[in-house]
């Protein structure tokens, strides 16, 4: 039997199927599909998630999502109780929504993504019962935050398989940017599948920008096979001075 995240790839895909120039495309689902998920036992009550590709790819199950959900569950769900947290490209809010409901988040967990995403986001927050600790906003790559995120400063960035359209690459960097400029202390997890060789590129150009961290995680051996890549992205430099750690603190 497939675990989750093997359940989650296309039929048919893997890594070996992943030439360098040539992405297979998956299949889209049908609408209205709902999955339950726990993450091998990391949830007690499992997530349930609502899929609808009616207004884009970000409305399906993505394979770096269900391991970047579960690399959170399993090795930070008490640094997550406390922590101002921001998903970006959260699609149908997979990430955002098993932290939530897997570990008691003290405040307003968002999840984000383009304007045709909030109607699939916010059901999934109310099929699960999670209003008040998840809230919606848009946050479109490589646009300025908005006042409300600059407040809010969030400390774990979340993005998963938002690696895959290459005219947004500059787009998610510059986001990335932003938020760890905000607050040189925040932490990105960043979960990606390299379909193509311009994802690498992509990558690449990340590590001249921030400092890279490869995540221990359990699972490597399974979801490395699946060219499932897993990092941390922090600020390079300057390193963070007192007085910046003491504003932050406020
Ligand atoms: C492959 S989906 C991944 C969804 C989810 N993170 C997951 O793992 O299941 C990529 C997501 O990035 C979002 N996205 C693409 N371009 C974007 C942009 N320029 N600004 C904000 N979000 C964007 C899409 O709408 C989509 O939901």
């Amino acid at each position: 039997m497939r675990n989750e995240e093997e359940a989650a790839l296309p039929d048919g895909f893997s890594t070996f199927d992943v030439d360098e120039q040539l992405a297979p495309v998956p299949d889209y689902k049908r609408a209205g599909d709902t999955a339950f998920l726990d993450f091998s036992g990391l949830l007690a009550e499992p997530l349930k998630l609502h899929e609808d590709l009616k207004t884009g790819c970000g409305g399906q199950l993505w394979p770096a999502g269900i391991v970047l959900a579960k690399h959170m569950l399993r090795y930070h769900r008490d640094k997550l109780q406390h922590s101002r947290i921001l998903e970006l490209g959260a699609g149908s809010g997979l990430v955002g929504l098993a932290i939530a409901k897997g570990s008691s988040i003290d405040l307003p967990l968002y999840i984000t993504d383009q304007v045709e995403m909030e109607a699939l986001m916010q059901h999934n927050i109310v099929l699960n019962r999670l209003q008040g600790q998840v809230e919606t906003r848009v946050l479109n790559w490589g646009v300025p935050l908005s006042p409300e995120v600059v407040d809010f400063k969030p400390e774990i960035i979340l993005a998963a398989d938002c690696v895959y359209f290459e005219p947004a690459f500059p787009l998610l960097l510059r986001t990335l940017h932003d938020l760890l400029e905000l607050n040189p202390l925040a932490t990105i997890y960043f979960c990606f599948n390299k379909r193509r060789r311009a994802d690498i590129h992509m990558f690449k150009t990340a590590r001249k920008s921030f400092h890279v961290t490869e995540i221990e995680d359990a699972d490597r051996p399974i979801f490395s096979r699946h060219g499932i890549f897993l990092v941390a992205f922090t600020r390079k430099s300057p390193e963070p001075t007192p007085s910046r750690v003491a504003s932050l603190a406020q």
